[in-house]
């Protein structure tokens, strides 16, 4: 079966990889690439998208998005963790295509209105050009067949605060928006991209697998593998985003469950995803009244990661 999918994203180390199985599974059909700022500013994240399609040898939409948060001001972007280029600093090629003259959020509209149904919105950093897409477009939520997003966090606390995971956090007013819209939704989060850990052997296959493409994948990589050793004492990387794509096209390696989400937009705990699961009274009904979605709690983190290596390698 073949996944028509648009990819939301602000490649990023991780992102590029995600970008790259996208590229090439022969089950995903990737209609187009919105980007977004997040792990980089907006224009680098769409001259990295730019690059992957080209190194890849495809001609697919790239179209550019939001170059901030909703409401909050941007926090700088983590140069420590992805590069200063989004790509572990490594030296690039000239990127010789241009971006879709449309918004992400219009991209988003057009192309799910020309297939109703059928599209799934896969994003994978900071929400806002989904929220953008549901402002201008809100029966969009009725014409998508899922949005599954990597970000939240459920039981495993935070990456950026200690319950915050960075796409939620950097712009949580967005993330409130698509996470309570009542599309169908599957929030693929730190509880399982953290039990994923691509190692050095896993790069090598993707590095002899894919040409150009793999130079940049492992060269890249081994930038994100220092900030892993540095902040979670492991030798190697979790890629997040690539887990969302191993969701969709593997589901049986991961247990959902589902609930209801919210998130946290102000004080303290600002980026915190709460999930509420079907069925639990808790003191108040509050946290149970946004419409249900599904949340991943565990995952076969080895199968996964083998999964990744085989797609690309
Ligand atoms: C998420 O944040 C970004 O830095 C990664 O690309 C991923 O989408 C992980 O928290
Ligand atoms: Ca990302």
């Amino acid at each position: 079966m073949s996944h028509p999918i648009i990819f939301d994203t602000d490649p990023g180390v991780d992102d590029a990889q995600a970008i790259a199985i996208a590229l090439r599974h022969p089950e995903i059909e990737l209609l187009g690439l919105t980007t977004t700022y997040g792990n980089v500013d907006v224009a680098t994240a769409t001259r990295n998208a730019l690059l992957l399609t080209q190194l890849a040898g495809r001609e697919v939409p790239v179209a550019q998005g939001a170059a901030a948060p909703l409401v909050k001001a941007r926090h700088p972007a983590p140069a420590h963790i992805h590069g200063a280029n989004g790509l572990g600093d490594i030296s690039l090629p000239e990127v010789t295509g241009r971006p879709d003259p449309r918004s992400a959020a219009q991209f988003i509209i057009d192309t799910v209105n020309a297939r109703p149904g059928e599209v799934t919105l896969v994003a994978v950093g900071p929400l806002g050009n989904l929220a953008a897409a549901l402002q201008l477009d809100p029966a969009l939520t009725g014409k998508v067949k899922r949005v599954v997003v990597m970000g939240g966090s459920v039981y495993e606390g935070g990456n950026v605060t200690p319950v915050a995971e960075a796409n939620i956090f950097n712009d949580p007013d967005a993330a409130a928006r698509v996470l309570t819209a009542g599309w169908p939704l599957t929030l693929v989060g730190l509880d399982v991209t953290h039990r994923c850990v691509l190692d050095e052997a896993h790069m090598a296959r993707i590095a002899a697998g894919q040409g150009e493409l793999g130079r940049v994948l492992a060269d890249s990589y081994a930038f994100y593998r220092d900030f892993y050793r540095h902040a979670r004492g492991i030798d190697g990387c979790c890629p997040h985003d690539s887990c969302a794509l191993a969701w969709l096209l593997r589901p049986e390696l991961f247990t959902t469950a589902p609930g209801h989400l919210s998130v946290v937009t102000h004080g303290e705990a600002e980026g915190q995803t709460l999930f509420a699961p079907e069925g639990r009274a808790f003191i108040a009904p509050r946290w149970s009244q946004t419409p249900l979605a599904e949340a991943c709690l565990e995952v076969d983190g080895e199968a996964v990661v083998e999964w990744i290596a085989a797609t690309l390698g």
